[in-house]
């Protein structure tokens, strides 16, 4: 038993499948460069956490290890902007898990740190699929699907590449996009059960061009991805504004990245980021170059 414990966990970003991956179809996903940090210590007194959902995280991950939440505070270092669909909310319930193994001195021993952390991140979201934790805990780029326990495989981009995410500055709720194409599936299962299936196969396609290094490929594939994203009605102008500069600056593929309805856009530039990035942020909006496929991602460390 410590005093304080540590964790850390990076964030991600979907490159192909969100949404049709609630549906049990396959997801494709890497982490980034962008990491939070927990710390949690004991002191007598200690004030809940403001924001009600980390304070209700907390304690259901302190309970979980028979911790009184009471005397805990929690201080939280993160590069990661909340709330656009980058991960932050699984990177938080990730590294809280580890801090507070790290204070309970116990060991989190295979899938154990994932599993924990996505009892955690339904705190927050309730019927989230599980791919950013997944992602988050693996670190690197993954394929995800749905299933009990999950399908999680690392896959191995045939070179590292470059991605641009560029932030709408419009805030959005993970749920809110989630429940409305749950809602658009119930009144029409066989269309939108077409849909699913098309964004599966494009996950396939993505998996074996991504693989291959035909960066061209995956470019269509991601803009037919955001084509099909349309067609879930969960695009908003701003993010096909970003989506056309980006794609006009020389992206192979541009589409929206994580729930939308707000939220962040993801483009393929190997060759030309810095241009990518340079003319998204002419239009007006933050973004930043990552590079994914590099063998030096870690997402696992403390
Ligand atoms: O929370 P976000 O914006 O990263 O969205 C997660 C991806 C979804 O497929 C939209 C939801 C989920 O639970 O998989």
């Amino acid at each position: 038993m410590n005093a304080v414990g540590s964790g850390s966990a990076p964030g991600k970003v979907i490159l192909l499948g969100e949404h049709s991956v609630v549906f049990g179809q396959p997801a494709i996903a890497a982490s980034i460069a962008r990491r939070m940090e927990i710390v949690v210590r004991r002191q007598d007194g200690a004030k809940p956490h403001p924001d009600p959902k980390v304070a209700a995280a907390l304690e259901f991950a302190a309970k979980e290890r028979d911790l009184d939440p009471r005397g805990l505070a929690l201080e939280i270092h993160s590069e990661i902007p909340p709330a656009c669909g980058l991960g932050s909310s699984a990177a938080l319930s990730l590294a809280l898990v580890r801090a507070i193994a790290d204070l309970a001195g116990a060991d989190l021993v295979g899938d154990d740190a994932r599993v924990r952390a996505s009892r955690v991140e339904d705190v927050f979201h309730g019927t989230a699929s599980g791919v950013d934790v997944a992602t988050s805990a693996s670190g690197g780029v993954i394929l995800f699907e749905r299933s009990t326990p999950p399908r999680i495989e690392r896959l191995r981009p045939a070179a590292p590449v470059d991605l641009v995410i560029a932030s709408s500055g419009d805030p959005r709720s993970t749920a809110g996009p989630v429940g409305k194409l749950r809602a658009r599936n119930a009144e029409r299962p066989a269309l939108y059960g077409k849909l699913f299936r098309l964004a599966g196969e494009i996950v396939s396609d993505g998996r074996i061009a991504l693989e291959q290094g035909d960066w061209s490929g995956l470019g269509s594939l991601m803009d037919i991805a955001q084509g099909v994203l349309n067609g879930f009605g969960v695009s908003t102008p701003t993010l096909e504004r970003m989506i056309a500069v980006a794609r006009g600056a020389g992206a192979l593929g541009a589409k929206l990245s994580g729930a939308g309805g707000g939220g962040v856009i993801v483009a393929l530039a190997p060759a030309n980021a810095p241009e990518v990035e340079a003319a998204l942020r002419g239009a007006g909006f933050e973004a930043f170059v990552t590079r994914i496929g590099d063998s030096k991602e870690v997402g696992n460390a403390r």
